[in-house]
């Protein structure tokens, strides 16, 4: 499928509720295989990102169903868990989220795998979860540094060490993964990042009842032992901030806009972007609703201004932001001056290398734009033309270049646009709904 954004002749306008955000879709299905009884998890983004999650937790024997976007997953506790037969291989698609966390699980389960995954997901850096794990006498080994990782079944009587670590990279993923094993080990996990990483996770277990502590601002610790019955989840999922990004540079790109997404997540580990905006001089009204399970979600309204200016993003900005620069980048290209984007050399591990996906793009549609090791520089408010790009297999590119589409002089299509299914699959729709020009058209079916 191929997508073509075109000029936009009006405003964006209107109201919307997002699919619920994807790192709290992935924690709420995994950690409801924690738990004893039926988990109710409304709002869950079902997606390309998620299905492989799902499917993964059907593999192990942990029953749920999908009914609308309601998930429902008994729970049965870790030990509740069945030994397989033989050894399952668990794709995880795309998602590095579904493979680090399952690492995780599974090592805190003592059950044999193999995860496995796309040809992009097997160039992801996977040595920074399984040293850890290894450590903490976990049986799991990787194919030098990457996917697929092997698990070893591991016997209930041998229990798991805690370890004091300071992980390398901010990465939720990886402390995500090292909490789930923690939940398994005889001693305490205490766990230092460099940069406060989402802290979703924390807040679940907490919202859980699971021992988790906080001792210093990047650390967190768990001690065990568990509680021996841990309640079922029963919650409404908020959108997710991270599509919402795209919309809301839509809104910001197209001159007269306003719209309003409801029930946004709000966790302010991942609310970067909407700080980066307002530093661009941008009009944001952000009205809190409420908080559940320890998250706070509300409204968020964006009118749009016309002196939208450069911006310097360094330091913890970059990780509360960390998956919105693709968006971010269509906005500091329509702003005015110059952005520079530093400490931000993740980029280059996620579904694609972001700084290079970024800056050959903008590239292509004639935007002046520099790529530095750890980020990039954009010089902004320049007219750029309109062209064929590829989403290349990343959905985030593929959306913002998308949105690119409303600010060019003429349209612009996305090949292979597919990929947003991961995501956002209602992203096309979404744009439409509020006033957009967007057509979806040929290309071969989607994976
Ligand atoms: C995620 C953490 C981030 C983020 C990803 C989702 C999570 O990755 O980029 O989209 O749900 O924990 P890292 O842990 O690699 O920073």
């Amino acid at each position: 499928m191929h997508l073509t954004v075109s000029p936009a002749h009006q405003p964006l306008r209107g109201e919307l509720t997002l699919p619920g955000d994807k790192s709290l879709s992935h924690r709420a299905a995994l950690f409801a295989a924690l738990t004893h009884g039926e988990s109710q998890i409304a709002n869950f983004l079902d997606a390309g990102v998620t299905r492989p999650l799902l499917e993964a937790l059907r593999a192990l024997g942990i029953p749920w169903a999908l009914e609308g976007t309601t998930l429902r997953v008994q729970g049965r506790g870790l030990a509740g868990l069945p030994r397989p037969a033989a050894t399952p291989t668990l794709h995880c698609g795309h998602s590095a989220t579904t493979m680090r966390l399952l690492a995780g699980f599974l090592a805190a389960a003592g059950l044999p795998a193999v995860l496995d995954g796309s040809p992009g997901l097997r160039r992801r850096p996977m040595r920074r979860v399984t040293d850890p794990l290894r450590a903490m006498g976990a049986p799991i080994r990787d194919t030098d540094g990457h996917a697929p990782l092997m698990l070893a079944a591991r016997p209930a009587h041998r229990r798991l060490r805690g370890i004091t670590y300071r992980l390398p990279v901010a990465s939720a993923q990886v402390k995500t993964a090292l909490l789930l094993a923690a939940l398994a080990a005889d001693t305490p996990t205490t766990l230092t990042e460099p940069a406060p990483s989402r802290d979703h996770t924390e807040r679940m277990f907490a919202a859980l009842g699971l021992p988790l502590e906080r001792p210093a601002p990047l650390t967190v610790r768990l001690t065990p032992p568990l509680p021996p019955r841990i309640p079922p989840l029963r919650l409404t999922l908020p959108g997710d901030i991270s599509s919402a990004a795209f919309l809301l540079t839509a809104a910001a790109i197209t001159p007269g806009s306003r719209i309003t997404l409801r029930r946004v997540l709000l966790n302010p580990g991942r609310t970067g972007f909407l700080d980066a905006l307002q530093q661009m001089g941008a009009a944001l009204e952000i009205t809190p609703r409420g908080k559940t399970y320890g998250e706070p979600y509300g409204d968020i309204t964006l009118a749009h201004t016309p002196h939208l200016h450069g911006i310097t993003v360094a330091g913890d900005l970059v990780v509360r932001m960390v998956d919105e620069f693709p968006a971010f980048a269509i906005a500091a290209a329509a702003a005015q001056g110059e952005t520079i984007v530093r400490d931000a050399a993740e980029l280059r591990h996620k579904e694609s290398d972001r700084i290079a996906a970024i800056v050959t793009r903008l590239h292509r549609l004639g935007a002046a734009a520099e790529a530095l090791p750890d980020g990039f520089r954009i010089h902004g408010g320049q007219p750029w033309h309109g062209g064929v790009l590829d989403g290349g297999g990343d959905h985030r590119i593929a959306m913002a270049f998308a949105v690119a589409g409303l600010a060019a002089q003429a349209p612009i299509t996305v090949q292979h646009a597919d990929i947003i299914a991961q995501s956002f699959p209602a992203f096309a729709e979404s744009l439409q709904r509020l006033g957009a020009p967007v057509a979806a058209h040929g290309g071969e079916a989607a994976p």
